[in-house]
């Protein structure tokens, strides 16, 4: 099996058909995974997996999203996208799988695993229920490529770069889409003294460099100023203004 020979020896998992199970025992499970898991299921909530599929590959008649989808999957090997979550961001990707290129989803929650896992049955597609906050169960240089979109999330998304730099092949590729505050913000000021590096798009790039990689480019898909709802935590002060961007590296 391709996939498998990926994974590093001594690492145990479940199989079944796609989809891998590396989280053994359900205490492990990350606490943001576990609360969106017994939120969808005490809300019975469809994921509408299939659906979200069909909306997000018209994305690539985006011009910005065809670069990011092209850059992921341009180079032969196995790509993985990071905390997939519950948008099917990545699907476009589907239609690009082959001999030649297979890709990953990974999620730590329960529901999001099984609808990924229900909605492609391609079977150059994976699905892998995994902690992304502990060491990758990839071995040293096997990944072709690693995609993201808005990874804040993970607790430590710092080590997780570390990890995603071991990891990837020799010009090896991440890309992500993230939301920054701008340098200087109040928001910005609280998220930077928490040591985040999501913390402005500054902090980002500057630690991605410090860890390896070279930065290629990035581009700004949205900004705004304020909160997208009434109950969001950030930004801290209404005139914190936020940007969205893809950005790309290659190790
Ligand atoms: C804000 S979302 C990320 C957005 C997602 N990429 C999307 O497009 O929908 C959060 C997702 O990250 C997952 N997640 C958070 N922490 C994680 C971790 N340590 N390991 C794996 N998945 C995690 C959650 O289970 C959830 O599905």
């Amino acid at each position: 099996m391709i996939i498998e020979s990926i994974i590093k020896n001594n690492i145990t998992y479940n199989k079944n058909g796609n989809t891998y199970s590396f989280i053994q025992n359900e205490e492990e499970r990350p606490l943001w995974s576990q609360k969106l898991n017994n939120y969808l299921i005490s809300s019975n909530t469809d994921l509408k997996m299939t659906e979200k599929y069909k909306q997000n590959k018209l994305k690539i008649n985006e011009i910005t999203y065809k670069r990011f989808f092209d850059f992921i999957t341009e180079n032969k090997g196995i790509g993985v996208d990071l905390a997939s979550g519950p948008s099917g961001y990545f699907s476009p990707v589907l239609d690009r799988l082959s001999a030649n290129y297979f890709f990953i989803a990974t999620d730590a929650c329960p529901a999001v695993i099984n609808a990924h896992s229900s909605a492609c049955n391609n079977s150059n597609f994976y699905v892998f229920d995994m902690d992304l906050d502990k060491q990758l169960p990839f071995k040293d240089e096997s990944v072709v490529a690693f995609s993201g979109n808005l990874l804040n999330n993970v607790d430590h998304y710092a080590d997780l770069i570390n990890e995603v730099y071991r990891c990837l092949k020799f010009n090896g590729r991440f890309a992500v889409i993230e939301m920054f505050f701008e340098h200087g913000c109040k928001t910005y000021e609280y998220i930077n003294k928490q040591g985040a590096v999501w913390a402005s798009f500054e902090t980002f790039v500057g630690y991605c460099k410090n860890v390896g990689f070279t930065y290629l480019n990035s581009e700004i898909i949205n900004s705004r100023k304020g909160k997208i709802s009434d109950g969001d935590l950030f930004p801290l002060d209404d005139n914190d203004c936020s940007t969205e961007r893809m950005i790309y590296f290659e190790k």
